[in-house]
């Protein structure tokens, strides 16, 4: 099947006012040249990538930094990548921000926009770009800053801020606080389970202000930490403290932990029991997930993204000339449940001007009609956008949803309403052999109220994201088909759901 596809592209490249006229575009017929290659997802075009970095929105562009090894597809040398998007779905790769020197790596970290100038770095009236990034070398990890008078495009280094003579101390992300009229940084001790705080004036003296941790999950050591207001459906505000960790997550491997709390300029509280962690992805690949500063009021939204891989097996994933890509950009909200506050995730509404012409509906009807409905979908795109809910799903049998991209080859989804519990199994889903953690059956929670089992599922073409219940259970898997047809199906083994709606959308590729 590939190799067919590969002819016809040749073929179709060859005649561009063809593939107009089947309205496909040339990108994606290009692409069984690298047939894993995301379409709506950020990849560098060659080499290893890892954490997002350095992501501040500033005159009508989205950062995204990442790290980066210039010189090769697995982890080394690391330095800043660049990239750009003017609506966090199209991005355009730019040279290097930031490079290793001196034997120093540039590590993970962020990047603010100076508007008050407090750094002194901005010339001619306008605010620079400031970076707080870790300098690693062996044994030896301290806060450095540089920043950018040209929107991000080239980078002073400024030297070290803030060193405790550690070890591991690492991934600085920085912030405005505005009642207290200060910068703030959050940072990880990572072995020791600790995010501490500092404050500062003007991005270069930081004083330490408090530390949270031991909490919640220690399977791992803890990176990347995040804080941020997030707005609570319904009114309200609260913090929330994001902490990835290596390893431990509950697909294996890396992951993101949060809590739910209050900050006072200082110190974070979280509110609640934090010996249970929470998680806001369930799905082995999403890791590092930092949200981007900056973003204008009247945009309002607190976007972020993360690493779509995982450190089990990143460096062994069979991508070519590249390695590893960011998942979508989603917004963040809380949501009051009985057990508390819950992290909402939703792909920023951008994404959906990548839907094409009108959606393939199931207007509702029994189990059984929306399975011959779907069997009877013929020629799904690869790229697809899946929006399906079901009522009465509480006394429901378990049931499965399978999207099939080969004859043997499939990735399914399991819904158990009476166990509360969804599962995500890749162990058919094509190249698995390449790592021993890599197939696997991944399961997540869900809380069924009303009897509703709503389900949106992005699918590229080496991944997918599923945000359940309007986004408060996600599960975020890559996975790398032999084939790029794709076919959905529906089973059940008892007491089926009413199936409410199913839309079915194409998407266009962002590349
Ligand atoms: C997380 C991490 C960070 C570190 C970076 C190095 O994936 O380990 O803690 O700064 O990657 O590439």
């Amino acid at each position: 099947m590939r190799r067919v596809l590969l002819a016809a592209s040749c073929v179709l490249m060859l005649a561009p006012s063809l593939t107009g006229a089947q309205g496909r575009t040339t990108a994606q017929r290009a692409a069984p040249l690298e047939p894993f290659r995301p379409r709506f997802h950020f990849t560098p075009e060659r080499n290893w990538m890892n954490d997002p970095n350095g992501m501040v929105y500033y005159d009508g562009e989205w950062h995204l930094f990442y790290q980066y090894n210039p010189f090769g597809d697995k982890w080394g040398h690391m330095s800043w990548g660049h990239a750009v998007s003017r609506d966090l779905v199209h991005w355009e790769q730019l040279p290097l921000a930031l490079a290793e020197s001196d034997g120093v790596m540039i590590f993970s970290g962020s990047a603010v926009v100076d508007w008050r100038n407090t750094s002194g770095f901005g010339t001619d009236g306008k605010p620079p770009l400031v970076a707080l990034y870790t300098g690693h070398r062996d044994g030896h990890q301290d806060q450095r800053i540089a920043y950018s008078n040209d929107r991000g495009r080239t980078w002073s280094k400024g030297g070290v801020v803030l060193d405790l003579n550690k070890a591991d101390f690492r991934d600085p992300k920085v912030f405005w606080h505005a009642p207290s009229s200060r910068w703030v940084m959050t940072v990880a001790l990572s072995p020791e389970y600790k995010v501490q705080f500092y404050t500062s004036p003007d991005l270069k003296r930081w004083t330490r202000s408090g530390e949270f941790g031991p909490a919640g999950s220690r399977g791992g050591i803890w990176e990347c930490p995040d804080l941020f207001p997030v707005q609570v459906e319904g009114g309200g505000t609260r913090w929330v403290l994001i902490v990835n960790l290596n390893p431990g997550a509950p697909a294996g491997g890396s992951g993101t932990q949060y809590f739910v709390g209050d900050f006072d300029g200082q110190r974070f509280v979280p509110e609640g029991e934090v010996a249970q962690p929470l998680w806001a992805d369930y799905g082995a690949d999403f890791y590092a997930g930092v949200s981007w500063s900056d973003v204008p009021a009247a945009d309002g939204r607190r976007v972020w993204l993360g690493w779509m891989s995982n450190w089990s097996y990143a460096q062994e994933v069979p991508t070519s000339p590249w390695r590893s890509a960011m998942s979508v950009a989603r917004t963040l909200t809380l949501r009051r449940t009985p057990a508390g506050l819950r992290l909402v995730q939703r792909p920023v509404a951008e994404l959906e001007r990548l839907r094409r012409g009108v959606p393939r509906t199931f207007a509702g009807g029994t189990f059984t009609q929306a399975s011959a409905w779907l069997a009877a979908q013929r020629d799904l795109p690869m790229l697809l956008d899946v929006e399906m809910t079901f009522a009465g799903a509480s006394s429901a049998a378990p049931f499965a949803l399978q999207l099939t991209t080969w004859p043997a080859e499939s990735l399914a989804l399991s819904i158990d309403p009476a166990n509360r519990r969804i599962a995500l199994d890749r162990t058919r889903s094509g190249r698995v052999a390449f790592h021993k953690d890599f197939p696997g059956v991944h399961t997540a929670p869900i809380r069924i109220a009303n009897g509703e089992i709503q389900l949106r599922l992005l699918i590229d073409a080496a991944s997918l994201e599923l945000f359940a219940q309007q986004g408060e259970t996600v599960m975020t898997e890559i996975f790398f088909p032999t084939g790029d047809s794709r076919a959905l199906s529906l089973s059940a083994t008892g007491t089926t759901p009413r199936v409410q709606q199913i839309r079915i959308h194409g998407l266009d590729s962002a590349r």
